[in-house]
Order: C-alpha cells, then sequence, then structure tokens
C-alpha cells in the first residue's frame, strides 16, 4: 500500500502533520485595514523558512514578511541587491507551507528582490505573479513615487502592495550605507509626498525604516487608508517590524540601535516571539529615546 505521509513521527522539527485543523481565523485584507481603524498596533516578523514560519504563526504574530533580508541573514551576502525573484519564490513558498501546517493564521508578505519590478509595471506584475502563486497574499516592494504607478497597476490586478520608505537597503550604495533617512526638511517633505503618493495608489501597508520618529509620526497620522510599519521610526506608527535574527539575538555582530533582543528573556524562540506580539500591541515597544531618532 503506499501512502502520501509517513505513519512514523519525523524525528526532524516538529510540525504536525499537514492535515491539523486550524484554530484561528486568518488575517485578511479587510482584517489589517480593521485593526488599523481601530488603531491595534500590527505586528510584523520576518521569517524564511517553515518552521520559523510556523512558529511566529503559533505565537500570534499577525504578517510575516519574507523579506529580501534573507539575502543577509541566509545567504550571507553583504546587502539585498544580490537576491534574485527564483530565491524569493522558494522561500515564500516555504513559509506558506510551514503556516498552513500549524494556524494557516499569518498574513504572508513576499518582498519583491532588487531588479524584478524595476524596468516596468509589467515586469513587477510578473514578478509579483510568482511570489502570489508560491503562497504571499501580497508583496512589498521599495521606493519611493516612482513605486506608485506600479503599486496602482499591481492593486488593479488584485494584488495586495506593502511600500516601504526611508530607508530602502536595495538602494544602499545610492544612499551612501545603511543611514537614517528624512532628517532634513526636503527629505522629509518628499517622504511624506511618496507616502501620501502611495496610499493613493491603493498600498495597503507602508514600511517605514530609520525615519525620524517624529516624522513618522506625522505620516502616520497622514495616511488614514495605509497602516505604517515601522521599523526604527519610533512608536507611533501603526505597526511594528523586526527581523527575526535580530530580534532573537542570532547575530554576531552588534545588533541595529532599533533592535531589541526579546529571546534574552524568554526562554524559547515562541517565548520571544509572544513578548514582541505582546510588546508591539501594548506599546512597550519600541521605545523612542532608546530604539528611534
Ligand atoms: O527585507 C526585510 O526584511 C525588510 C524589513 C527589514 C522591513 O525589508
Amino acid at each position: 500500500m503506499t501512502s502520501t505521509s509517513p505513519n512514523n513521527a519525523s524525528p526532524y522539527g516538529t510540525l504536525p502533520p499537514a492535515s491539523s485543523p486550524s484554530t484561528r481565523k486568518p488575517v485578511s485584507l479587510p482584517r489589517l485595514h480593521e485593526m488599523h481603524a481601530r488603531g491595534e498596533k500590527i505586528t510584523m516578523l520576518t521569517a524564511y523558512d517553515a518552521t520559523f514560519a510556523a512558529v511566529a504563526d503559533a505565537a500570534g504574530v499577525e504578517t510575516i514578511l519574507v523579506g529580501d533580508s534573507l539575502g543577509m541573514v541566509c545567504q550571507g551576502l553583504s546587502s539585498t541587491v544580490g537576491v534574485t525573484l527564483e530565491t524569493m519564490r522558494y522561500h515564500v513558498e516555504s513559509v506558506h507551507r510551514g503556516v498552513q501546517r500549524v494556524q494557516g493564521t499569518a498574513w504572508i508578505i513576499g518582498d519583491l528582490p532588487y531588479g524584478s519590478y524595476h524596468e516596468s509595471k509589467e515586469q513587477a506584475f510578473r514578478s509579483a505573479a510568482m511570489l502570489m502563486q508560491a503562497g504571499a497574499h501580497m508583496v512589498k516592494l521599495e521606493g519611493g513615487g516612482w513605486t506608485a504607478d506600479t503599486t496602482r497597476f499591481l492593486v488593479e490586478r488584485g494584488i495586495p502592495v506593502c511600500a516601504h520608505l526611508g530607508l530602502t537597503p536595495q538602494s544602499v550604495h545610492a544612499l551612501g550605507g545603511y543611514r537614517v533617512q528624512g532628517k532634513t526638511e526636503a527629505s522629509a517633505a518628499q517622504l511624506k509626498r511618496d507616502a501620501l503618493a502611495l496610499q493613493d495608489a491603493g498600498a495597503t501597508l507602508l514600511v517605514l525604516e530609520m525615519v525620524p520618529a517624529a516624522l513618522s509620526a506625522e505620516v502616520t497620522r497622514a495616511l488614514p487608508q495605509c497602516a505604517t510599519i515601522g521599523i526604527g521610526a519610533g512608536v507611533d506608527t501603526a505597526g511594528q517590524v523586526l527581523v527575526l535574527h535580530d530580534m532573537l539575538g542570532v547575530n554576531l555582530g552588534k545588533n541595529a540601535k532599533f533592535v531589541r533582543n526579546f529571546m534574552a528573556d524568554a526562554g524559547s524562540v515562541r517565548g520571544a516571539m509572544e513578548a514582541y506580539v505582546r510588546a508591539v500591541k501594548d506599546g512597550s515597544f519600541p521605545v523612542n529615546a532608546e530604539h528611534a531618532w
């Protein structure tokens, strides 16, 4: 007799069988809008494989970003510029499988890598479709006003979009390093204009990375239809994101200022993720004086 799943428990990892029932309601686009309208903080964490994604889902993380930061934390690259679309597809598929195996609750965001959406809206659609077919519910793309037309094109074709302003790591060479953005009056005004254009184009979420806390608070207030998700952008954004390895302290170097090591007091990865969710929800992370500019 042939069987698609083995009878013995696997010695590798502890994910339940693929058919395990879900107990919570999946996060949806209306639910994200509803949380934003209610002022409930949205939690986001990166994950790149099935097991960590499943644990994040079980810990109550609402949105999982399969970020191109995987180039640095998984592939050992010195920036995200070398990450390919095929690599992103592979990791989105893995995360999707992990989430489905446990709760099936988390909203999965696939990061469009460098070069996969820059040429044309059509190229962006083809790249986004590849990640959606791999299991993403939304795609993320970096960049200012020039990405607004692409965002509109994707949204009109049924692809929810997360925008990304401030420090956009795919442009690290043009920006001259990983620096705080929006510090001058002119660059702050440009960032606000870009944020409004992206909301107008239909972006549902907007990552604000390494932006002064006062500016990100102002942008957040100006965007009723688009929830800001901060990383090094202060406490007043509509939600927060951290890179998994950073918040678990899996890091041989010095963490960035905006990171808190949630593993230090947690005792388990799931405990660390639950502590992160609690801290974001109750506004105790981040602390402006400690984690922001
Ligand atoms: O790639 C990534 O993980 C990201 C986050 C840092 C927001 O873009």
